[in-house]
Parts: C-alpha cells; structure tokens; sequence
C-alpha cells in the first residue's frame, strides 16, 4: 500500500498532472488529521467507485511514520512552490470522460473526472462546466461557493493557468458583433453570430423561473450599444398630438406593472420538423422558451398618455428596435392595437427582468413583452411605438413568422396569404429523461414543461412510457394560473414504475389547455417551409439496465 502511494505521490513515468493532484491530496490528508471530513462528504465517500478514498483512509493510517509525514511535507511545498501549469487551450481540449474532465476556479485547474459520478446534481450538470471555467455555474447556484465545497474541490487540483497567458483575444473591432455581451458558457448555441441560443435542457426546467444568464436568446442582429442616460423611446401620437420622447425616468413614474411570462419562439423543436423535410431556420430543439418575472410600464398607459384612443378597431401597434444590419434596416414587429390598450391583456414595456436591468441580449434598457404571444412579437431594445392602420411592414413581420401548409414550397409559398403569427399554439416537452438517455430498471422520473398561448391555461399533461399504448397524468407544478391570463408555463412530472422485465421506453407527453386543444400526435402533417409552430407530442427514447 505504501509503495502504492509513493508511487501516486510522484514515482517517475507518472503525468505531470496527475503527479500534482496526488500530492495535493496528500497535503489535505496529511495537514488536516480530520476524520470528520469523509463524513462530511457522504457523496465523495459512499460510492462504491470511490475506492481511491477508502484508499486514502488505510493510507492515512500507515502515513503515522514521521517519515513519511516528512516526506509529504517535502512533497507539498514542492508543489505548492511549483504547481505544473496549463494555458487555457489545454483545459479545454480536456472536455469528455475520454480526455479527462478539467475546470478551473480562479488560477487553478481541476481534474474533476474521479468525482464526476460522486456530483450530488448528477454527472450532467458537472459536464456543463467540462473544459471551462466553473464561475459562471457557482454564480447560477450559490450553494456551491461555500469552504467544504471549495475544500472537496482542492482534492482535485492539478495545477494552475500559466499566468503569462494573455486574456482571450477581444474580437476585430470592424466585426459588428464586436461588441456583443459575453454569455453564459452552459447555452447551447445555434449561431454565434447573430447570437442564438438555448439553455441546456438539464437547467431548462431546473427551476419555474429560468435565471437570465440561461434564458434563451434570439438575436437576428448585432446587439445595439445604448446609454441609458441618453436613451429615448419614441411614441408617435395621434394625428394632430406631439409625439412623446421618454427617458427611463420618465417610464418609471408610470405605474410599475410585474408579471411572470413564457417567451417562446415560433422556432422553438424546429429540429424534430427537419427530421420529416429540410426547412430553413436555426436548428432549435426543446430550449427556445423561457420563463421570467417581467417588470415595467403598461403599454396601454404609455398609449394612452400619448393620447390613443381604439377608435380604429383594425389598427395596429408597430414597434422599431434600435438593433440594425449595415443597411440600416431595424428589427421591427406589431400586435392588434386592441390588444396593446387592452389593461387585461398586461402588455408591458419592461426593464426589468427577474428583479434586475434587462440583460442586453434581452433588450436593455427596454423592451416589448405580450404575454401569451409568439416570442417575434417582444421587441427588444425598443426604439420607436407607433399606431399604424396595417401591420408592420417589417420582414419579421410580413415575411417570416406565418404558417403554411405542408404542400407549400418556397416556389409557391405566398407570405400575404396567411396571417402572422401572434398566440402561440398548445405545447410540451420532456426535458428528462433526454433521448438516447439510458436509465435504471426500478422508476423512472419524466419531467418536462406545457404552455398554451393567449393565456389559455394547461389543465393536464398526459405522459405515455409505451409509446402512446396507455398514458397517465403528470403532476403540475407551478404558479396557480389565472383564467385566461395563464402566461407563464406549468412544469410537470411523473414517478411511475418502469414495467418489469422492459429493455427500452418510448416517453411521450401532450398537453390539454382549458380550451381543450391538444398538442397534434405527428409532426409530418403540421410541417411547414419556415419549420414554425413544431408542436406535435414530444417523443424521447431511452434504454434500461437490467
Ligand atoms: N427584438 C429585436 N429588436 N431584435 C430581435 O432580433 N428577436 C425576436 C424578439 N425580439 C428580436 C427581438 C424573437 S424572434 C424572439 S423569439 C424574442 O425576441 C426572443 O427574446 P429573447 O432573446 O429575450 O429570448
């Protein structure tokens, strides 16, 4: 065992790297004398696969010769003196089981592969974090920057980042996208550049409000720079009145109006109608939705100081965005003007998101959010509102966002004929367990979330493990929903026995709003060219052990 441990602790043909982490853990070992500390890790010492603790533990007791308590305290000055250390390219070519799972806190790196079974959320979660820093996840779950937390992680250390290496090079400054925020490293991106992306389906329904470093982004232009001392909205008044110029200060002496939204896009599963027929869009899979605590003025107050009145029951409310391509052309959308002076229908000019400034990828300082509405519709650094007899003429608006029959192509397609898209169709998806996924024979948790649009409520979510065969009602968690102001989703699961004997589980879910609409059973009959409103039951595969 000794000699085991002498040759852990730094025998010649050993990785630098692993060489490194032996000793630090033998300087935690050695310099703590503190049995407690195991059972104060029930997780890094209860796993069978952890036989390198239990190890540890014999050692500990052999390591009473004061030679070799000597020979550790040589060995952890050395390595505190000289740790190896590693660019940040290295840490994160080490990215997978096969390469060895790194991290890094601060100036240390990690080798986390031993403890990625022994993570108390699950192997997934740690994998986020796989080849990169972990700041950014201690930051979402604060649970994890506390001294025991920091101590198991010191387990782990293999070294340092080389402290000559220069920060990660800034983009070209004639690159419009320069100037993009920075983004949480968990989000699945679609495109850099404009930015898209969706969180990883393990976070999405972690928690009923998704944190606004995960929330799903849709950009389709550069992120727009705005000061917001200078920032000004621009309300067109009626024929006659002035148009109003609004400084934030000005916005928030109007009444402060919150609520709980689901942003979805009509892309959102967009993946699942590629599979039937090519269609042309960014490749969303379950993630293009989000929940958020919305704070901010009633647009329906803002129109009505500037003096709109619904005397035009066909009118509508165009909104411009201050984000532009070379040419010029802004980001714009509209809704009904009867529903924008709507109060009940809580359309709001929001600056605030979950308690806090609107991040800039999701409009600051100001942005359109129309609950129960297409996510298009929620118009982002918002510049300009104006009440026009017809719809936005913005491509957004006019050319994209509409439903088409499976029959149409791109040769026959003819956007004017089919209305944009506003409320969003019934919906659901399962977040867990994910297709292809291989649990254990005993029960199987499926967790997933439903969401109707124009504030119909989901009233029951319906989850089959064979396919369709037979079906049982999830459980619904969430705020209580308000009738017909339903805005937000309803997360939901199901524990059920896994069926003895079964090698495999074909999971679907469907959802019912208090309308009665249900999700359609396939997706080939709803294909459409743009790959929008992909609703049809969601189907996720999974293997079982014995
Ligand atoms: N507003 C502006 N100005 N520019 C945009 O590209 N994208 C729209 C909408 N508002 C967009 C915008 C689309 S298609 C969606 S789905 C939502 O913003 C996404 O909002 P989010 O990025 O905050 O999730």
């Amino acid at each position: 065992m000794l000699l085991l441990l002498l040759r852990r602790a730094g025998i010649s043909g050993l990785q630098q790297a692993s060489r490194f982490r032996s000793t630090a853990r033998l300087c935690i070992r050695a310099c703590s004398a503190d049995d407690s500390f195991p059972s104060q890790h029930p997780s890094l010492t209860s796993s069978e696969g952890n036989s390198g603790s239990k190890g540890w533990r014999v050692m500990g007791t052999l390591l009473g010769l004061g030679a070799v308590l000597a020979y550790q305290e040589h060995r952890c000055r050395a390595a505190q003196e000289s740790p190896p250390l590693y660019t940040r390219e290295e840490v994160s070519s080490h990215n997978s089981p096969k390469t060895g799972i790194w991290v890094t806190l601060g100036h240390e790196v990690f080798d986390v592969t031993e403890f990625l079974d022994l993570h108390p959320g699950g192997p997934s979660k740690l994998m986020l974090a796989a080849g990169g820093p972990l700041e950014p996840f201690w930051a979402l779950y604060a649970v994890h920057n506390q001294p025991h937390i920091r101590e198991v992680l010191a387990q782990y250390k293999i070294g340092e980042l080389n402290p000559k290496e220069k920060a990660p090079p800034t983009s070209e400054t004639s690159d419009p996208y320069a100037g993009d925020p920075l983004r949480h490293p968990a989000l699945k991106v679609n495109s850099q550049r404009p930015f898209n992306a969706e969180p990883p389906l393990e976070l999405l329904t972690e928690s009923y409000i998704t944190p606004n470093p995960l929330f799903f982004t849709r950009n389709h232009l550069p992120v727009p720079h705005l000061d917001p001392d200078t920032y000004r909205l621009h309300v067109v008044g009626p024929p006659g009145r002035k148009s109003l110029s609004l400084s934030l200060d000005d916005l928030y002496q109007f009444p402060k109006h919150e609520v709980t939204v689901t942003v979805q896009c009509a892309g959102n599963r967009r993946s699942e109608m590629s599979k039937v027929k090519e269609v042309k869009g960014l490749e969303w899979r379950t993630g293009a939705i989000s929940t958020a605590r919305w704070a901010g003025a009633r647009l329906c107050d803002v129109l009505a100081q500037a003096g709109h009145r619904l005397s035009e029951s066909e009118a509508h409310v165009c909104f411009v965005g201050l984000d532009s391509d070379p040419t010029g052309t802004s980001y714009g959308a509209s809704i009904p003007l009867a529903h924008a002076l709507d109060p009940e229908a809580e359309v709001l000019l929001a600056y605030e998101m979950n308690g806090q400034p609107l991040p800039r990828d999701h409009g600051f300082p100001l942005r359109v959010v129309v609950p129960g509405v297409v996510g298009a519709r929620h118009v982002k650094w918002l510049g300009k509102v104006s009440v026009e007899p017809e719809e936005s003429c913005s491509h957004w608006q006019r050319r994209d966002y509409k439903g088409f029959s499976p029959s149409v192509d791109w040769d026959t397609v003819d956007f004017d004929s089919a209305p944009s898209i506003q409320e969003l169709p019934i919906q659901s998806a399962i977040t867990e367990p994910q297709d292809g996924e291989t649990i254990e024979a005993g029960e199987v948790t499926v967790k997933g979330y439903a969401w109707s649009g124009g504030g119909r409520a989901v009233i029951r979510v319906d989850v089959s493990l064979d396919g369709g065969l037979t079906w049982q009602v999830a459980e619904l968690d969430g705020e209580k929903q308000r009738p017909r102001k339903a805005w937000a989703w309803r997360l939901w699961q199901l524990q059920a026995p896994v069926p003895a004997g079964q090698k495999e589980l074909n999971i679907i879910c469907k959802a019912v709003d208090d309308s009665y609409n249900v999700q359609p059973d396939t997706v080939a009959p709803i294909w459409n060219l743009r790959g929008v409103l992909s609703n049809a039951w969601h189907r996720v595969h999974v293997r079982v052990t014995p």
